[in-house]
């Protein structure tokens, strides 16, 4: 057992987090390149912290753009043990509403133009996402989103788009029809890549509109995205904190830490 070293991956309208002690930013260099910003360490309580703004500080990179490698990367590089992932969603169901917060447990991922492994040039993996999300990390997230105040749905399956544009109407209902209900840009490949990383992943969205589904609603535009993601930051704010005070003091491993072991296929005597 270990301590927890807790990243942050902070999405559209978290672009810092103040209740951090020590707080410096950090430039990190990775072999997939620049990570989206610098990123912002110190400490809540005992728990170190790693913060790194996902579109960068000032909001100046698309989705399709992110280097979700280098992002991943360099939490690994400064020791990271455990990500949690804060997003802005639309709501593909009634159930969730604008304001309200899930902890997903599963994806579908339609993004296309984005690189989504770190493997595959001379050393071949194919780990398991049958279970993306880690249960651990994800009801820590859900009961620190309770305490800051939100209201908070555990369980919801998230598909990420490929964007920048928001969906047609008729993508809308077919999303609904697959099970999806939640939708965004963001998680993917990020949740991937952590799983490759063999970092526990959790993703905490903030539900900011009802993308265009709904009858008698205008469709989604930025302007009520922001509206809402302002009044969402307070919490997130809240919920980083609440998560990095109540982790236990020792960290048990857990399975995620070891996931390669099992997915390397390639024969060792051929790695370059
Ligand atoms: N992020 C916030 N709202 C969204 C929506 N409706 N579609 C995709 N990404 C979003």
């Amino acid at each position: 057992m270990a301590g927890w070293v807790l990243g942050i991956m902070g999405g559209s309208g978290l672009y810092a987090i103040d209740s951090l002690s020590d707080a410096h930013w950090v430039s990190v260099d990775t072999p997939w390149g620049k990570p989206s910003d610098e990123l912002l360490t110190g400490t809540i309580g005992a728990v170190k912290c790693v913060f790194l703004p996902r579109h960068g500080r000032g909001h100046a990179i698309g989705p399709s753009h992110l280097n979700y490698r280098a992002n991943i990367d360099a939490m690994k590089q400064l020791g990271v043990t455990d990500l949690l992932s804060i997003s802005a969603v639309g709501s593909l169901t009634e159930k969730f509403a604008p304001g309200d917060f899930v902890a997903i447990d599963q994806f579908i991922d339609r993004t296309f133009a984005r690189e989504k492994s770190f493997f595959g040039d001379g050393l071949v993996a194919h780990v398991s996402m049958a279970d993306p999300v880690c249960p651990r990390l994800s009801t820590l997230a859900a009961t620190a989103a309770r305490a800051a105040g939100a209201r908070v749905h555990e369980g919801g399956t998230y598909l990420a788009m490929e964007g920048p544009q928001f969906s047609s109407r008729a993508e809308s209902h077919l999303y609904r029809q697959w099970g999806a209900d939640i939708i965004g840009m963001t998680a993917m490949p990020e949740a991937k890549l952590a799983r490759e990383a063999q970092l526990p992943y959790a993703l905490i969205a903030m539900v900011t509109d009802y993308d265009c589904w709904r009858e008698n609603e205008a469709p989604v535009e930025v302007e009520s995205v922001i509206a809402q993601m302002h009044s969402n930051a307070e919490k997130a704010r809240s919920l980083v904190e609440n998560i990095a005070r109540s982790l236990p003091a020792q960290r048990e491993v857990s399975p995620i830490d070891t996931v390669l072991e099992y997915a390397l296929i390639t024969d060792p005597a051929a790695r370059n």
